[in-house]
């Protein structure tokens, strides 16, 4: 059987690397992975497939930035003509990034069967853009892995058929448990014990300059009682300047690698985040996660976890991080499934599927 892989942007990279691994270990099964070119920084792409040892791509399409309509565009363009030549039996995507929907679209029009990894996540907000993605891509995909039954229920209810919908679990936990080691080995210099860690690049949150410097007067307020860590997304560095807006004392960082990612998160007091993975991961590690958003496509770190949504209100976000250095944090567990072993689950089902 053959499996081509489509990836473009960094979250897509600790989801892939389980699934490649795990699928070397299936026999018959030929791999190819496509980079899109949507992420094309050292610190935005190739230090992940550094540390995730991930094969090098057997093709780069290189689209590089763009408008969502010009990306999307971009990447239909460019895979159309390499899908045709490799003829994959199924091509797996993953996450909700442009290259997911593209890819999808692309597939679909030519008959190519599609395996979607991390289906079923709904913020119910259309106006974010990851939204459009996952909505679009359920729909045309064949197979699809999801990582809490939420995503199943959501699934149920747009009439996706259940024989195509497998719960397997949270594949990006398994690139966690891998690296965690590697991870609590690496330090930072000059770094208090205490201190919150932070990442934005929403859209919503950044590219609005009354939201952002919102955000950042209140991280502000926050870096008067814990130092703030922020290794800052390009979207977000490059609209700071635009703006021109004051970060103070705030202490920005460049992107970090996925292991120097993971260490910083293990030792934070509390995450400030509007990531999607992030939520997870601190639901994993066991750490105050505070979303800086309305909403959230992963409902589970909430339910069970330790995720606290607080949106853009100063208010909120003051109150829980007070809880959070009275030692008063909202405490959770690890979702079912959530444990290292999803890639092999779904290795495991592609390979009790019959090729085309
Ligand atoms: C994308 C995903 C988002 C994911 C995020 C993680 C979509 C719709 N969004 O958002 O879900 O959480 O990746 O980072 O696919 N840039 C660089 N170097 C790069 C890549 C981007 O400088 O390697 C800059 C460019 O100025 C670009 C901007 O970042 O215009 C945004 O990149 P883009 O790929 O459009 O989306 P992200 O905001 O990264």
């Amino acid at each position: 059987m053959h499996i081509l892989h489509v990836v473009g942007a960094r979250p897509n990279f600790m989801k892939v690397a389980p699934v490649l691994n795990a699928l070397k270990e299936q026999e018959n099964v030929l791999q190819t992975l496509v980079h899109t070119g949507q992420h094309y920084d050292i610190n935005m792409s190739d230090v992940f497939f550094e540390q995730l040892a991930i094969q090098a791509p057997d093709v780069n399409l290189e689209v590089g930035s763009g408008t969502p309509a010009k990306q999307t565009a971009e990447i239909m363009m460019r895979l159309e003509p390499v899908l045709v030549e490799r003829q994959p039996d199924i091509v797996l995507v993953y996450g909700d990034v442009n290259s997911t929907v593209a890819t999808a679209l692309v597939c679909a029009k030519l008959g190519v069967q599609i395996g979607h990894v991390e289906a079923g996540l709904r913020s119910f907000d259309r106006t974010m853009p990851e939204e459009i993605n996952r909505l679009v891509t359920d729909q045309l995909a064949d197979v699809l892995f999801t990582p809490s039954e939420d995503g199943n229920e959501n699934l149920r209810r747009e009439g996706i058929p259940a024989e195509k919908v497998f719960l397997v679990g949270n594949v990006m936990i398994d690139s966690l448990v891998r690296l965690l080691p590697s991870a609590q080995k690496t330090i930072v210099k000059d770094l208090p014990d205490r201190y919150a860690l932070v990442t934005l690049h929403r859209p919503s949150n950044v590219d609005d300059s009354a939201a952002l410097k919102g955000i950042l007067e209140s991280l502000l307020e926050v870096n008067r009682e814990l130092t703030v860590v922020f290794p800052t997304h390009p979207r977000t560095r490059q609209r700071i300047v635009d703006f021109g807006l004051n970060t103070g004392q705030l202490r920005l960082l460049e992107p970090c690698s996925y292991v120097d990612f993971l260490g910083l998160q293990s030792r934070a007091t509390v995450v400030i985040t509007d990531s999607g993975g992030i939520q997870e991961e601190t639901t994993y590690l066991g750490l105050p996660c505070l979303t800086v958003r309305e909403n959230t496509e992963r409902p589970i770190t909430i339910s069970m976890g330790t995720n606290v949504l607080v949106g853009r209100d100063r208010g909120r976000l003051r109150t829980q991080l007070s809880l959070v250095l009275e030692g008063k944090a909202k405490r959770g567990t690890i979702p079912p499934l959530w444990d290292g072993q999803t890639g092999k689950r779904i290795a495991d089902i592609l390979a009790g599927r019959s090729p085309r």
